[in-house]
């Protein structure tokens, strides 16, 4: 397996009672990169993720990991993956230590393993000097930085992370942003779902932009910018524009 087919998703499809969410999504990601799916509320990240992440079941095509198939070899797809889901998992009258300590277990490390790797990872969203304290007391923000150091639980190497900044405050976004970029940079690779276009156009390196189910164009932002003009210029809401006639902003 090369790794510029560490991930490669082929013709994936998702039916829901005879509504198409997932209509022929095909990509690669390359180990080490940030990949952005980027599209309105309703255009098929979420689906595509949980599809991708063994946790919904597919209706047609699909994925691997690793060179292990998501259909046929789920168990082993788990083993190199964490996920961060767009809605929080987390036990609110448990500390943060205590959450990351919990999830490190399910997922086979030993007390003394999980806990050491608990707080490093608080250390990575910066939330040590809060990791004693009962997460129901957290802003959204901590919450959400609690929620993506409980993915980072047994060290993945494949994080998706479904839009991990909304309803976040700046300071935890930026924080949320140092941390994906940091693991990144220790040769991690990220799957990124957002529908902030500023969001995909800083982190990631290669970007699918989605929209009724389907993959519209892919490609580096620089790219997909100078497809219609100087692409300091242009940016990814006006490409989203031109390739479906609305606005980022206002689909769904
Ligand atoms: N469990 C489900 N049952 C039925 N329809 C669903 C379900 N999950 C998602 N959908 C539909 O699939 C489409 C894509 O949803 P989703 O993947 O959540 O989009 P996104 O994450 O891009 O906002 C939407 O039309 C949504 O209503
Ligand atoms: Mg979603």
């Amino acid at each position: 397996m090369a790794d510029a087919e560490f991930v490669v998703v082929r013709d994936l499809r998702k039916v829901f009672n005879g509504h198409t969410a997932v209509d022929g999504v095909s990509f690669t990601i390359e180990r080490g990169e940030i990949f952005g799916l980027l599209g309105p509320n309703g255009a098929g990240k979420t689906t595509t993720i949980r599809m991708m992440s063994t946790t919904l079941p597919i209706s047609a095509g699909d994925v691997t990991v690793a060179g292990h198939s998501v259909r046929r070899k789920p168990a082993a797809v788990r083993r190199h993956i964490g996920v961060c889901p767009q809605e929080l998992a987390l036990y609110l009258e448990l500390t943060a230590l205590d959450n990351l300590v919990f999830f490190g277990r399910m997922r086979g490390l030993s007390r003394r393993e999980a806990a050491a790797q608990a707080m490093e990872n608080l250390e990575l969203v910066g939330l040590t000097d809060r990791a004693r304290q009962p997460v129901a007391k957290f802003s959204g923000g901590m919450k959400r930085r609690v929620n993506l150091a409980i993915a980072l639980m047994n060290r993945p190497e494949l994080l998706f992370l479904d839009e991990p900044t909304v309803g976040v405050d700046p300071q935890s976004r930026n924080h949320i942003f140092d941390t994906i970029e940091g693991l990144r940079d220790g040769g991690m690779t990220v799957l990124y779902t957002t529908h902030y276009m500023e969001e995909a156009d800083r982190l990631c390196r290669r970007i699918a932009i989605m929209d009724g189910g389907r993959v519209i164009a892919l490609d580096t932002p620089h790219n997909l910018k100078a497809r219609y003009g100087d692409p300091e210029r242009v940016t990814l809401e006006d490409v989203f524009l031109r390739l479906t006639g609305r606005r980022l902003r206002d689909a769904g």
